[in-house]
């Protein structure tokens, strides 16, 4: 079948992504260098003892020099792991490319579907005349990404076993930290087995959240940021125009506000709520309302019924009350998965009850104070990694609510003298899939690139990492960090488990003091900024700047 393709499509998929200078002159010019044995970032000792072959490996660093590619042609698997991410494909455009740089005989298999194809053995091979169509694309589309958590024993032998049967030697888990965990779990099974098996990671997610000192920015997030920061800016000269609307904008992200902050950094809004601030200062839910009443009040004192708020979809779990009454809710509910008396509920009323019944009676009152569609959305299940699914609460609505009763309030009282509409938005499933900007492009070809090159130098439980992005491609340096060196215990599914730390945003650091120095500015005046759409082709500065985040980060 030929696809029929807009006038970009076609323009892109001739784009030539840039390479580090280390990496452009092949495979078999690369030399790799050694630090020293590294740490866990916490919990050392429980890590150990779970990777017990992995732990402590060093960070590997690129350099020109020399290496010896055997004749015998290699096979590599590459999955797709959690949420799309815009540059996915060009991940794979970069392992398919380096391994034929290697010898043209090597095989590059896609397992279809994320974690569950490589379990399943559902899979094709990626030739070059295939993969033409992707390069430069957005989506996860090639391949099919999926949520299933791969970490059992049983998974780990399927797994192996459908590795034999295509005689992989190494495989490519792109995904986020959760993904990049279990790619860490089964590098220790295959090394305590001498399975001779390989398992690189690349760091995926739009969330941003998935760094650290070794990587400097997860693919995704640039582009994604970038679409939303259109978007927003879209509805800021629209209420800049209509001058009667509150739009109230929630932005994908789940735990971590670096979606929202950069968002922020690049359109100006007149309120953002940051998830990480509300936690350190221990904003009750009515204290982020007290604060956004505050804003609305003023403005409209001058004259001005309309703004913009954006919202991080996490935010619900960083307000204190809620936080401590979604831990209990998450325990609870992997209690009353196996309780005989909750399974026999057929009415979801009832369910809610009994849950609420098993509460701790403080979040029990926290959680009947909440509207129906809330608590609904907060019952929901977990996904595979017993995550609370952010993405489907609708936190923006539940402010509008509230502040709709607060504003009327004040209102009789005499306070408040204003008109509040409000319009609710939520961006995040727009920007996933994106065409990667200049910079996820490059920077995911180059991640893929390195990851075959970090297989081919038999290193294995490394996450590829491309770092010193906000020069220019030629200068990037690149190698591997050992999985391990990022991890801590955490609970989940109410179990201590090892799991790479989420990167939060850091309120001592420049990117929210940034924010802090502006937003009282950008409250009550107008600085909205529209950036529109993501330029492909033009000046350096239009087109190939990196995201505000990483600019001021590595300043
Ligand atoms: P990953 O962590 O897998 O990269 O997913 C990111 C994300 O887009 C979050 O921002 C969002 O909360 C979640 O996925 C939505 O999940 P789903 O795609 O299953 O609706």
């Amino acid at each position: 079948m030929t696809r029929e393709l807009s006038a970009l499509q076609k323009a892109r998929l001739s784009y030539q992504p840039k390479l580090p200078k280390v990496l452009r002159n092949g495979i078999k010019n690369l030399s790799v260098e050694f630090g020293c044995p590294t740490e866990a970032i916490a919990d050392s000792n429980d890590i150990k003892e779970i990777f017990s072959n992995l732990y402590g490996k060093p960070v590997a660093t690129f350099k020109s020099g020399e290496t010896v590619i055997s004749d015998k042609p290699v096979n590599v698997g590459v999955i797709l792991s959690g949420g799309q991410a815009p540059g996915g494909h060009n991940v794979i455009a970069g392992i398919f490319d380096a391994l034929k740089n290697a010898n043209p005989n090597n095989k590059l298999f896609g397992f279809q579907g994320g974690p569950s194809g490589i379990i399943n053995g559902k899979y094709i091979e990626i030739t070059a005349d295939f993969l033409s169509e992707y390069r430069n694309t957005g989506g996860f589309d090639i391949i099919g990404s999926g949520r299933t958590k791969l970490e059992t024993e049983d998974q780990f032998k399927d797994t192996w076993n459908n590795c034999q049967n295509l005689d992989i030697s190494a495989i490519v888990v792109i995904g986020g930290d959760d993904s990049n965990t279990n790619a860490a779990m089964l590098a220790e099974f295959f090394m305590s087995k001498n399975a001779g098996i390989k398992v690189i990671g690349v760091p995926k997610t739009i969330d941003g959240d998935l760094k650290n000192e070794q990587i400097e920015i997860s693919f995704g997030f640039d582009t994604a940021t970038k679409t939303y920061s259109e978007l927003i800016g879209n509805i800021e000269r629209d209420a800049n125009s209509a001058k009667k609307y509150w739009h109230f904008i929630k932005l994908m992200g789940r735990s971590a506000s670096h979606v929202t902050l950069e968002c922020a950094l690049q359109t100006h809004p007149n309120i953002t709520l940051i998830s990480e601030e509300v936690a350190a200062s221990k904003t009750s839910l009515a204290g982020v309302v007290n604060y956004m009443v505050d804003i609305i009040v003023k403005r409209s004192n001058e004259g001005k019924n309309f703004g913009v708020a954006v919202i991080p979809e996490g935010l619900i779990e960083f307000i204190p009350e809620m936080k401590g009454m979604i831990s209990n809710l998450n325990d609870t509910l992997a209690l009353v998965e196996d309780d005989a008396e909750y399974v026999k509920l057929c009415i979801q009323e009832d369910k809610y009850k009994y849950i609420e019944s098993k509460l701790e009676i403080h979040n029990a009152e926290v959680f009947a104070s909440l509207p129906k569609s809330i608590q609904a959305q907060l019952l929901a299940d977990r996904d595979p990694h017993g995550n609370v699914q952010v993405s489907k609460i609708e936190t923006e609505k539940l402010l509008i609510e509230m502040i709709q009763s607060k504003l009327a309030e004040l209102k009789s009282s005499g306070e408040y003298k204003g008109k509040f509409s409000a319009q609710p938005h939520f961006f995040g499933y727009e920007g996933r899939c994106a065409a990667p900007s200049n910079f996820d492009a490059d920077y995911c070809y180059s991640l893929g690139y390195n990851a075959f090159a970090l297989a081919h130098f038999g290193l294995s439980g490394y996450l590829s990492s491309v770092r010193n992005l906000t020069k220019p491609a030629d200068g990037w340096v690149t190698g591997g960090v050992p999985l391990t060196m990022m991890m801590n215990m955490e609970k989940r599914h109410g179990a201590l488990k090892p799991v790479i730390q989420k990167a939060i945003v850091e309120l001592d650091g420049p990117v929210f003091k940034y924010l802090q120095n502006n937003r009282e500015k950008w409250a009550l005046e107008d600085h909205y900024i529209f950036v529109g759409p993501i330029q492909y082709y033009g000046p350096t500065e239009v087109a190939d700047a990196p995201s505000k985040t990483i600019q001021l980060e590595r300043a």
